[in-house]
């Protein structure tokens, strides 16, 4: 028998990616989204990518009392959580409310899945847990800290986590690090939809191809880097998206939780990918020098040997794939706009 899974903010970007590879994989899924920041279409895109009815419950991750009566009607074999909070200017301005959804959420949810007998969990973490790196690729093994209220509640959702575990053998946990996340589904039917103007680098690059907005600001030209703007470890959305089914496939298999990065293990830097996605859409995409973001390291990116070692997680698309899947997709949804 096919086994059960809940989807956290399975309608948001990840979680909405996630649900696919699942769905391709044989799992069951079952989401739950306050869609605080997942746009309607979503269920219906999934329903057409999957040919599966889609099964949503519209409810805050902190309503126990929701969580209990989920809990009560399905009997899961796991948890996947992406819902959570995500930007990092907002977390700066509106702390309390990171620590309520991101850590209390985490709290909410791990009280009800153990009142349900569920014990294997897989949690959306942050290469933000590494802070500004000291060396690169970055091992698991690097040390921790946090920039900002949103690193923070990473850090200490992985600490709850890790305590949590020890206190009750029965838990497994997955917890994944993730790198930078880009790209779309092939079919242009989900992908990246920020409400607002964008703060990460490739849903901005993607407004300016579409004419929304009227050029990117590179945020530094002077780091040491080979071509002094900073460099990410982009990884394609569903290449991370197939993370999470390995993720869960080793907890079944083994029994043992893991914490591991997602990534490719390849920078590149903010002029590589505006390059690569200037040639997707087909045109030379304008961009002026601005100061460094406050907080932003030269450069990150993943050891990817850990993932490889205990997942068989490799990532297989590339920088012209993430930016092609990415454009196709801004330019599906503006048709159905
Ligand atoms: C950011 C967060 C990270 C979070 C991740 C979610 C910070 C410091 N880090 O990662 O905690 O997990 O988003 O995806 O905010 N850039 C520009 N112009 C822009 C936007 C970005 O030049 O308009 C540059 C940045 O300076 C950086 C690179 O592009 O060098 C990537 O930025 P971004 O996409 O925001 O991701 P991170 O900062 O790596």
């Amino acid at each position: 028998m096919s086994k059960r899974i809940l989807l956290t903010g399975g309608a948001g970007y990840i979680g909405s990616h996630t649900y696919v590879a699942l769905i391709e994989a044989g799992y069951e899924v079952v989401i739950l989204d306050n869609f605080a920041n997942a746009a309607r279409r979503v269920p219906g895109a999934l329903e057409q990518i999957t040919g599966v009815p889609v099964t949503l419950f519209e409810h805050d991750v902190l309503d126990r009392a929701a969580l209990d009566a989920i809990f009560a009607e399905h009997a899961f074999d796991a948890v996947v959580h992406f819902a959570a909070l995500k930007a990092v200017g907002e977390s700066v301005e509106k702390p309390l409310e990171y620590m309520q959804c991101n850590l209390g959420g985490l709290v909410t949810l791990m009280q009800a899945m153990a009142q349900a007998g569920v014990f294997n969990l897989v949690f959306s973490s942050s290469a933000a847990v590494y802070g500004v790196p000291e060396s690169l690729p970055i091992p698991e093994t690097a040390p921790l800290s946090h920039a900002n209220p949103y690193g923070y509640t990473k850090l200490v959702g992985e600490e709850i986590i890790a305590q949590t575990c020890a206190s009750d053998p029965r838990w497994s946990v997955g917890v994944l690090r993730y790198f930078n996340p880009v790209g779309a589904h092939t079919s242009g039917l989900i992908g990246e939809d920020p409400k607002d103007i964008p703060n990460n680098l490739m849903p901005y690059i993607a407004k300016v191809a579409a004419g929304e907005l009227p050029q990117l600001s590179v945020f530094g030209d002077d780091y040491a880097t080979p071509d002094g703007t900073g460099v990410r470890d982009f990884i394609h959305v569903c290449d991370l998206a197939d993370g999470h089914v390995l993720s869960l496939n080793a907890l079944f298999r083994d029994g043992l939780g893991h914490t591991v990065n997602l990534g490719t293990g390849q920078g590149y830097s903010v002029l590589e990918l505006l390059g690569a996605y200037s040639k997707a859409c087909g045109r030379d995409l304008p961009f002026q020098f601005t100061p460094r973001r406050p907080g932003d390291p030269a450069a990150s990116y993943a050891d990817p040997g850990l993932a490889k070692d205990v997942l068989g997680f490799k990532a297989t698309r590339g920088l012209e794939e993430m930016c092609t899947s990415s454009w196709h997709w801004i330019n599906t949804c503006a048709a159905d706009n």
